[in-house]
């Protein structure tokens, strides 16, 4: 992903590693012309042809300062885009992740995962192998380089004891990753714990949670603080090693260079330069060396980021036979599912007849929302076929099919927008034709009683609406899509009667032509559906229509005497 990241961002790479090449040299070059002013300066040389010396010192600077200049924009250019890029990575893998993976990461731990993942993929490209490309591996080659001009030993000496130290900075890595692995986690449980709270505020309050919640939190958070300090500690020790041995090699060029220049086999130039470029070779060295551990430290971090990007992708999306129109029939034979070990479904068999309406019935638990599921393509059978005009769904296009299908899941189906767009998206729908649906599901009033109307944010999961109110605007948006075939899951559920019974009349007289399949709870109002599976632990009990299950299904009059009471 890395990679595709940095061949999209390639020009703006490449350029801002020539120019950090060029700044490099130019400073180098600056260093050995200061030498030769200095020596000339010693030996007593002319005043003009030291004064051509200062003029080429004083422009190679300048430039350099251009360069510098220059150099910021593709510097801030590539170190924002680099996250942001990794973000919409995310999300668009989102779009295409397998429902079932999908269901298995909770929203708290999948944001701290992205978020830390994209900082820690900026942080490689940028920060490690950017940065080293563009400045340390200049100026350390240029340096090296150059003191080896002067002295071939002291380059020796440098580069052997970088090569122990880098070494030593691999066996100390172990040691970290574990601490880093185990903060990460940490982190990602603290961004659930978090994540959770803020979201599940009535359940939590009411439930008096929030104390074990936050202690949770705050345990969690005292141990990413103790491990980040000792990860800090190690990661700062590199450092100071290696300021030691450059100290080390000062002190020995020191000594050596005044017994050089004192014997006159070394000029005061040539070690002042010598001195110049140890200085500049040490910062670049050190920093590398605590990047280099910073890049190991974020692989970790981006592993876990990268198995979020690899996570199974859906194949049916795209690929498969499109649909171009849909009639609406639905087949199942034989068709089982399991979550994981447990299965769910056995052997279901049953049809829907394009333009018919099917009611599935049956406790909480026995698999009616599974198979709506199954039918919208979020859920894969394991085994048996399930038909969509004839077709096995495994084989169609679910893009294409999702074209002819409204889908109401029981989980609030309203999103963070405003009225209109959870009615229509970005469709343009003149404002009548949304207030005249809005009034087939008693809705009207309440919108034009909102200061802005239409334009009303909902709130995050439809929060600022009521229950009732929210399943409302759901079935205005499925009335306004105008599709072939409806999937309704538990449609109803939080209106009281009177609302109830006007919906699905309205429901039946919108959808008369139309294939229905609709999930209820509350028996009374599905009489007139020309079709009712009776679902009874992944397998089904009944089919038929209303009075023929009533009087020969007992698992559908038992439903129907125990719901009685509360709906008449
Ligand atoms: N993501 C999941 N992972 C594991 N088990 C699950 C998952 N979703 C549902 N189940 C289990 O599968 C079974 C059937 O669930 P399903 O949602 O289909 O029931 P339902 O008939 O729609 O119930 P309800 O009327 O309460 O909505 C239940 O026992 C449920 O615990
Ligand atoms: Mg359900």
């Amino acid at each position: 992903m890395l990679k595709k990241c940095l061949v999209h961002l390639r020009g703006w790479a490449a350029l801002y590693i020539v120019l950090g090449c060029a700044i490099q040299l130019l400073s180098s070059l600056g260093i050995v012309v200061f030498q030769r002013i200095l020596d000339q300066a010693v030996a007593g040389t002319g005043f003009r042809e030291i004064l051509y010396g200062v003029v080429l010192y004083g422009l190679l600077l300048g430039l350099n300062v251009l360069l510098n200049y220059a150099d910021e924009y593709p510097s801030a250019y590539l170190s924002n885009s680099i996250t942001e890029r990794l973000k919409i990575m995310a999300l668009s893998k989102i779009s295409r992740m397998d429902y079932s993976a999908y269901q298995n990461m909770g929203t708290g731990q999948m944001i701290k995962v992205i978020e830390n993942g994209a900082a820690a993929g900026n942080s490689i490209l940028f920060s490690f192998i950017l940065k080293t490309l563009h400045e340390l591996l200049p100026t350390i080659l240029f340096s090296l380089l150059f003191i080896s001009y002067y002295d071939l030993r002291i380059m020796l000496v440098i580069a052997g004891g970088y090569v122990v130290i880098f070494l030593l900075t691999n066996v100390l890595l172990k040691v970290l990753y574990r601490i880093k692995e185990s903060v990460l986690m940490q982190q990602e449980a603290m961004s659930r714990y978090g994540v959770r709270g803020f979201m599940e505020l009535v359940v939590f309050r009411t439930n008096k949670k929030y104390a074990q919640e936050i202690g949770r939190l705050n345990k969690a958070a005292q141990q990413i603080i103790r491990q980040s300090a000792k990860l800090q500690m190690i990661h700062e020790s590199f450092f100071a090693l290696f300021e030691l041995f450059i100290t080390v090699i000062k002190v020995i060029v020191l000594l050596y260079g005044v017994k050089n220049v004192v014997s006159g086999q070394a000029s005061i130039g040539v070690m002042v330069a010598l001195f110049m470029f140890i200085e500049k070779i040490y910062t670049p060295i050190a920093i590398f060396n605590v990047l280099f551990v910073g890049y190991k430290l974020n692989r970790v971090t981006y592993q876990r980021f990268e198995a979020f990007l690899n996570a199974p992708e859906d194949r049916n999306l795209e690929q498969g036979k499109a649909l171009a129109q849909l009639q609406g029939s639905i087949e199942f034979k034989d068709v089982s599912f399991s979550y994981g070990e447990v299965q769910v479904l056995d052997r279901l068999s049953f049809s829907v007849a394009p333009g018919t309406s099917v009611a599935l019935v049956g406790l909480s638990g026995s698999g009616k929302s599974t198979v709506i599921k199954l039918i919208t393509g979020l859920l894969k059978k394991s085994g048996g076929q399930l038909l969509v005009d004839g077709t096995d769904i495994d084989e169609l296009s679910l893009d294409s099919y999702y074209d002819h299908i409204s889908y109401l899941s029981q989980d609030s189906p309203i999103f963070d927008t405003t009225i209109r767009g959870n009615m229509v998206f970005e469709q343009q729908v003149p404002d009548e034709e949304l207030y005249a649906v809005l009034d087939k599901v008693h809705l009207k009033e309440k919108v034009l009683e909102l200061p802005e109307k239409l334009e009303t944010r909902v709130g995050e999961r439809g929060l600022k609406l009521s229950g009732g109110e929210r399943q409302r605007l759901a079935f205005a948006r499925a009335i306004l899509q105008k599709r072939n075939l409806i999937i309704l899951d538990e449609p109803v559920s939080a209106l009281d009667n009177i609302t109830e019974r006007s919906l699905m009349e309205t429901v039946f007289a919108e959808f008369r032509h139309k294939t229905v399949i609709i999930i209820a709870h509350r028996l009374n109002f599905i009489s007139g559906v020309d079709q009712i599976l009776v679902m009874e632990q992944g397998r089904l009990a009944g089919e038929g229509d209303f009075d023929s299950l009533l009087r020969d299904c007992p698992s559908f009059s038992t439903l129907w005497n125990n719901g009685r009471g509360q709906t008449d």
